[in-house]
């Protein structure tokens, strides 16, 4: 039977990963740091059947044996939070890219048959964008001074309006946060490994991933996850700018249907892959959507108008490439799968931490 060393296999995306894998016969083993911020001394239910190796990605003793009799591996453990990235920058640089390293240098001691990263939208930094004569923009790049000034939207260089479209593959990257730096080193140090060493290696560069089970707690990370926590805590969320930015919102059992796809099709070895919904959706309009369907259509999202450094404008996926190389098609809309997604929040302890991250963010000068 195959066997996967799943890292960060105790997330969110790795649970469901973990269960993606086991119920398509093969056998798992969770290698995870198991990270407070992330799972906050909570106990996490983890797919029956699933073997875990509790350790961190840069202790090289501990994740060297937990590599000994495994197939192939998906490489998912990182720290996950664009603003805090921006001032936590030896901790993202070194459990991300150090932790990558790390792992490719233990695996020349105990080679593999396959690798499949996480990376991230992120790495795009703004999405494509056309011009009003419908040509394509594809370096985007906001000036502080008009954000500051609240001109929210891209122009072109004559002031010009330019429309958001979906982003493919080819799109040139523009780093804007320690995280997608982090992101893309870790996407580059798999692909790069892969072809020198001949080990098939595949990039999923994962938009907004969103489902039950991403951590309610940790305000760093998960547009639906923080809007769930504020909500249940009778607050309205918080957004920034003018809560018109748009982006992607994928499922998460579907993003664990791209890592299997990923992992087991022959012609995705050395590339990389958007996976998302290829739908753009408002964050505005999902704070609306998650507040009607939790019944708290009061609790309207609270619009701050002000900017936070490293965030982009719009960005959503084209995810042609997927749909044609791995026959990855989406199955859950946002809009179907919120009642899910509220049964579970319900179930859940909830603690609102978005004030005292804004507070943190607001405190290192890194929202304007
Ligand atoms: N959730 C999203 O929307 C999204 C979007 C783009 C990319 N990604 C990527 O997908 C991957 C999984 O994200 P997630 O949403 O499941 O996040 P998560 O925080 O739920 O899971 C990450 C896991 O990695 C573990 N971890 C963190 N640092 C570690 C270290 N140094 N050593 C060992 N384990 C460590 C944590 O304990 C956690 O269990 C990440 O690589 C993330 O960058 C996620």
């Amino acid at each position: 039977m195959t066997k996967v060393l799943i890292t960060g296999g105790c997330g969110f995306i790795g649970r469901h990963v973990a269960q993606e894998l086991l119920d398509h016969g093969y056998e798992v083993r969770l290698y995870d740091a198991l990270i407070d911020q992330v799972h906050g001394g909570t106990q996490v239910a983890l797919p029956e059947g699933a073997e875990v190796v509790r350790g961190d990605m840069r202790d090289a003793d501990r994740l060297r044996p937990a590599l000994r009799g495994c197939d192939g591996v998906i490489h998912l453990a990182a720290e996950v939070g664009v603003g805090q990235s921006m001032y936590e920058i030896a901790r993202y640089v070194g459990a991300n890219d150090l932790g990558t390293a790390i792992l490719l240098e233990a695996m020349l001691d105990h080679p593999v048959g396959r690798i499949v990263v996480a990376s991230s939208m992120s790495v795009y930094g703004e999405g494509y964008y056309a011009r009003p004569d419908g040509s394509l923009v594809e370096t985007v790049r906001r000036r502080p001074a008009d954000i500051k000034a609240g001109l929210w939207n891209p122009t072109d260089l004559a002031g010009e309006p330019l429309a958001p479209i979906a982003t493919d593959e080819r799109k040139r990257v523009d780093l804007a946060s320690i995280y997608a730096l982090t992101k893309y080193a870790q996407e580059r140090e798999v692909l790069i490994f892969g072809e020198a060493y001949d080990v098939p290696a595949v990039a999923l560069r994962l938009f907004n991933v969103f489902g039950a089970g991403q951590a309610l707690s940790n305000p760093y990370t998960g547009v639906l996850a923080n809007f769930a926590s504020r909500l249940a805590s009778g607050q309205r969320p918080t957004i920034f700018e003018d809560g018109e930015q748009r982006r992607d919102f994928v499922h998460v059992r579907d993003v664990a249907r791209a890592f299997r796809l990923a992992y087991e099709k022959p012609e995705a070895a050395g590339e990389l892959f958007n996976i998302g919904s290829g739908q753009a959706y408002t964050i505005s309009g999902v704070a609306r959507l998650l507040a009607g369907a939790m019944n708290l259509p009061h609790l309207g999202p609270e619009i701050l108008h002000k900017s936070r450094s490293g965030d982009i404008r719009n960005c959503f996926a084209d995810i042609s490439k997927a749909r044609a190389l791995l026959g990855f098609e989406p199955g859950h809309r946002l809009e179907d799968s919120l009642t899910e997604f509220v049964d579970w929040v319900r179930g859940e302890a909830v603690i609102d931490r978005g004030a005292e991250m804004r507070r943190e963010l607001e405190a290192k000068g890194l929202v304007s």
